[in-house]
């Protein structure tokens, strides 16, 4: 089958509106092939992944550069974590070569017209879509939030897919922009109390684990903050690939029945919180802030850690987007949080930063964290509520 083209779609691929353009319509048209779409429908956000030079490296950047000669931006776009706070790097121990290769990435999606926001919970600072809207985000967990939080419609969509659809403010409609695959497959009934943002990350962490990316629909949670949910998405997206789920009762879409059936116990919880503590972790790094860390967690951080001071031989890093520090700036949180001798790092996260090497053992509430210390970085990890882990800071 072949995608059907508005005469504006075949302008952009012709070159009209110049090269970038046409590349980035030569993506869309691409998969819209692959995967079977019948058209290309209009997008009304962006988020873009594959920011941090760490992972873009000099060929990703090479790219950014040629599509940012001529490529412009037609919906709001916003970018992921980079790989260092844009101002305060030096401090955190980044070295200059990164820091000038960084802000080269910035400076290209900037060209490009893009919001250099560098946060993974775009919806928290303005790039806030509304249920039913059509957009095309790559950040997995805000993909999931998006999909099931908010009751967008999005396909997890890779960097350079994602920077098509801002250059072109289209998508091709396939995947879980049809309504017909948005149903949920497996149902889960949980039956153990979940209080913290840890003990969602870790729900999200068996559901991953069990059913892969089978759409879930969840059962016997009666409350859940939007900072529980950001952890459950984003956990739930890292250890399965799920990108949407249906929660009774808390989230706004509608889904049939699901035959298959699972239970959470809290056996589960307790076993997967174990599965994920290293019996011989040395905790010299405590991070929160995974996805990005809202004002309400920060002034929570602030409040543990007033008066206080970080215990001589761990560093402590709070990750949040460039806006939340601002407002966390304005509020005097950033103020405490720093004279205890802990970070409020903005635009970079704990698994996106060049910090292989550098610690030992990570100390986090976050599931999703947990598994990129683990795996990309080496660390040995533990996680706990936000509480205990400031708590473990001024140990
Ligand atoms: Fe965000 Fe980095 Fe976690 S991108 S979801 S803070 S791994």
């Amino acid at each position: 089958m072949r995608v059907v083209l508005t005469s504006e779609d075949k302008a952009m691929l012709d070159g009209k509106y110049g090269k970038a353009t046409k590349k980035a319509m030569e993506i869309i048209v691409t998969l819209g092939e692959i995967y079977g779409a019948e058209r290309l429908i209009p997008v009304s956000s962006v988020q873009i992944a594959g920011v941090s030079y760490h992972n873009l490296g000099e060929a990703g950047l090479e790219y950014l550069l040629e599509m940012a000669e001529d490529g412009q931006t037609r919906v709001l776009t916003t970018l992921n974590p980079a790989g260092m706070d844009m101002d305060e790097w030096k401090k955190h121990g980044i070295s200059e070569e990164f820091a000038v290769n960084q802000q080269r990435v910035v400076d290209a999606f900037a060209q490009m017209g893009v919001v250099t926001t560098c946060t993974c919970t775009p919806y928290l600072i303005g790039n806030l879509p509304h249920y039913g809207e059509h957009i095309a985000w790559a950040e997995s967990s805000a993909v999931c939030f998006a999909n099931s939080v908010i009751g967008a419609l999005t396909n997890r969509e890779g960097g350079p897919s994602a920077l098509a659809s801002a250059l072109t403010g289209k998508t091709a409609e396939y995947g879980l922009h049809l309504q017909k695959n948005r149903e949920a497959e497996v149902h889960y009934e949980i039956r153990a109390p979940l209080h913290s943002t840890d003990g969602f990350g870790l729900l999200g962490q068996i559901i991953g684990e069990r059913t892969g990316k089978a759409i879930p629909l969840i059962s016997g949670i009666q409350t859940a903050t939007t900072e529980q949910l950001k952890s459950f998405c984003a956990s739930v997206a890292t250890y399965g690939g799920v990108p949407l789920f249906h929660m009774e009762g808390i989230t706004p879409n509608r889904t049939t029945e699901p035959e298959r059936k699972e239970v959470v116990t809290e056996d589960n919880l307790i076993a997967a919180r174990k599965a994920l503590d290293d019996e011989d972790a040395e905790i010299d790094f405590i991070s929160i802030g995974c996805p990005h860390a809202s004002i309400k967690e920060i002034a929570k951080v602030a409040e543990l850690l007033k008066g206080k001071k970080v215990a001589e031989g761990k560093t402590v890093w709070i990750t949040t987007a460039r806006p939340t520090k601002d407002l966390a700036i304005k509020m005097g949180y950033y103020d405490v949080i720093e004279e205890s001798g802990a970070f409020l790092v903005s635009d970079a996260c704990c698994a996106v930063a060049p910090l292989k090497g550098r610690f030992k053992g990570l100390m986090t509430d976050s599931a999703k964290a947990c598994f990129y210390a683990r795996g990309k970085n080496k660390f040995r990890t533990e996680i706990r509520t936000l509480d205990e882990c400031i708590e473990k800071a001024i140990a």
